[in-house]
C-alpha cells in the first residue's frame, strides 16, 4: 500500500489529506478562509496567501497525527503547483518542497484541475478513462475528455465568466454574501424559477462553448426590476438563475455528448458540482444517453486535498515525479493544444 500526502492551498482553503492507493482517505483537514474573507465580499490574494502561510504547517502536522504517521511514513508528497492565487500556491508547493527534501521523498506537482478532474475516480473505483468530464468551479467551465492522467481534451470552455463566479455574482446581487454558491441554491429551493425571465446564452448555438456574462446582467436588471415593484421576489431570481444555468449545462453538455466518441461515463466535478439541482439535472442527462452518472460526494467537490493526493496517487503509480525546482503556475490549462476562445477569461 502507497500513502501520498496532498496539500491544496490554491484559493481559500488551507488542506491536507493523506490518501492510499486503495482509495483510502486516511486523513484530511480543510481550514476554510471563509470568515476571513467575508467583509471584503470576495478572496483577496494577498490575505489568503498570508492566511495560508500561517495555518498549512500545522494542518499537516495535525493531518498526519489523525492517521498515526509521521512523515517517514507517506510515499510521495503531493501539491497543487497552480492554476491559482500564485502567493497561495507557492506556499504549499514550497512547503511541500521543504518536507520532500526533508524527508527524501518524491514531490508531485498537480494541476489543480486535474485534481478536480480526477477526484471522481477516488470516490467511484468503477469509474475507468475516458470519461466526459463537465468541469464546474468558481474560476472554469469546461467539457472534457478524460483519457487519463495528464490526457485531457478540451471540448468547449467559457467565453467569459465561469459559473461558479456567475453564482457568487448573484449571490452577491442578492445580499446573501459570501460564498455564494451555496446560499443561492439554499434561497432557490423556495422560489419559481418560472417568474423571472433571463437568457440562455449558446443554448442551441453551433459553437460548443459557455457564456454567462449576459445571464449575469440579467440578474442585475432582474433586482433592478424587483427593487421597483416587479412581481417577484429574491427567491424567485435565485431560482430562475438556477434553473437557467442548469438548461445551458444541460443543452451544451448534450451537444458535447452528441460530437465525442465512446465515453464510459458523464462525470460531473468542481465546486458547483455539489448543487443538487445541477447534479439531478445531469443524472437525466446521462440516463437520456444510456450512460453512468458520476458525481463525486459534496466534500470532493469543493476544494480539497484529498483530491490532490489522489492526482498524486495516480502520477506516482505511473512512476512520475517531479524536481525540487518546479515552479509554480498562477495558469496551467489541462489541454495545452485546445484553441485559445474569443473572450475567454482564464482564472483560478
Ligand atoms: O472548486 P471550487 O471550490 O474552487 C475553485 O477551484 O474555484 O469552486 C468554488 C465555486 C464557488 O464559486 C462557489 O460559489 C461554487 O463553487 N459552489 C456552488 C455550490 N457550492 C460551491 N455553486 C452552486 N451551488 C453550490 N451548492
Ligand atoms: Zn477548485
Amino acid at each position: 500500500m502507497r500513502t501520498v500526502l496532498g496539500i491544496e492551498s490554491s484559493c481559500d482553503e488551507t488542506a491536507a489529506a493523506l490518501v492510499t492507493d486503495g482509495r483510502v482517505i486516511l486523513a484530511q483537514r480543510i481550514a476554510s478562509q471563509d470568515e476571513v474573507h467575508r467583509p471584503y465580499g470576495g478572496v483577496v490574494p494577498e490575505i489568503a496567501a498570508r492566511a495560508h502561510a500561517e495555518r498549512l504547517a500545522p494542518l499537516i502536522e495535525a493531518t498526519l497525527a489523525d492517521a498515526n504517521m509521521r512523515l517517514e511514513d507517506v510515499d510521495a508528497i503531493a501539491a497543487t503547483a497552480g492554476p491559482g492565487l500564485i502567493g497561495g500556491v507557492m506556499v504549499g508547493l514550497v512547503t511541500a518542497k521543504a518536507l520532500a527534501m526533508a524527508a527524501d521523498k518524491p514531490l508531485i506537482a498537480i494541476n489543480h484541475l486535474e485534481g478536480h478532474a480526477l477526484s471522481p475516480r477516488l470516490a467511484d473505483p468503477g469509474l475507468e478513462y475516458p470519461y466526459l468530464l463537465l468541469l464546474v468551479s468558481g474560476g472554469h467551465c469546461q467539457i472534457l475528455g478524460v483519457e487519463g492522467v495528464g490526457r485531457f481534451r478540451r471540448l468547449a470552455t467559457t467565453i467569459d465568466d465561469a459559473l461558479g463566479e456567475a453564482f457568487d455574482k448573484t449571490a452577491k446581487l442578492l445580499g446573501l454574501g459570501y460564498p455564494g454558491g451555496p446560499a443561492v441554491e439554499r434561497l432557490a429551493a423556495r422560489g419559481d424559477a418560472r417568474k423571472v425571465p433571463l437568457p440562455r446564452p449558446l443554448v442551441g448555438s453551433d459553437e460548443p462553448h459557455f457564456s454567462f456574462a449576459g445571464l449575469k446582467s440579467a440578474v442585475m436588471r432582474a433586482k433592478q426590476a424587483m427593487d421597483k415593484g416587479a412581481g417577484y421576489t429574491e427567491a424567485d431570481i435565485a431560482a430562475s438563475f438556477q434553473q437557467a444555468a442548469i438548461d445551458c449545462l444541460v443543452d451544451r453538455t448534450r451537444r458535447a455528448l452528441k460530437n465525442v466518441g465512446e465515453m464510459n461515463a458523464l462525470v460531473v466535478a468542481g465546486g458547483v458540482a455539489a448543487n443538487q439541482a445541477i447534479r439531478s439535472a445531469l443524472e437525466t442527462l446521462a440516463a437520456e444517453h444510456r450512460l453512468a452518472f458520476v458525481a463525486p460526494p459534496l466534500a470532493l467537490c469543493t476544494d480539497n486535498a484529498a483530491m490532490i493526493a489522489w492526482a498524486g496517487v495516480e502520477r506516482l503509480a505511473l512512476g512520475q515525479s517531479d524536481p525540487l525546482d518546479i515552479a509554480a503556475r498562477p495558469r496551467w490549462p489541462l489541454d495545452p493544444d485546445a484553441e485559445a476562445v474569443r473572450g475567454a477569461g482564464v482564472k483560478a
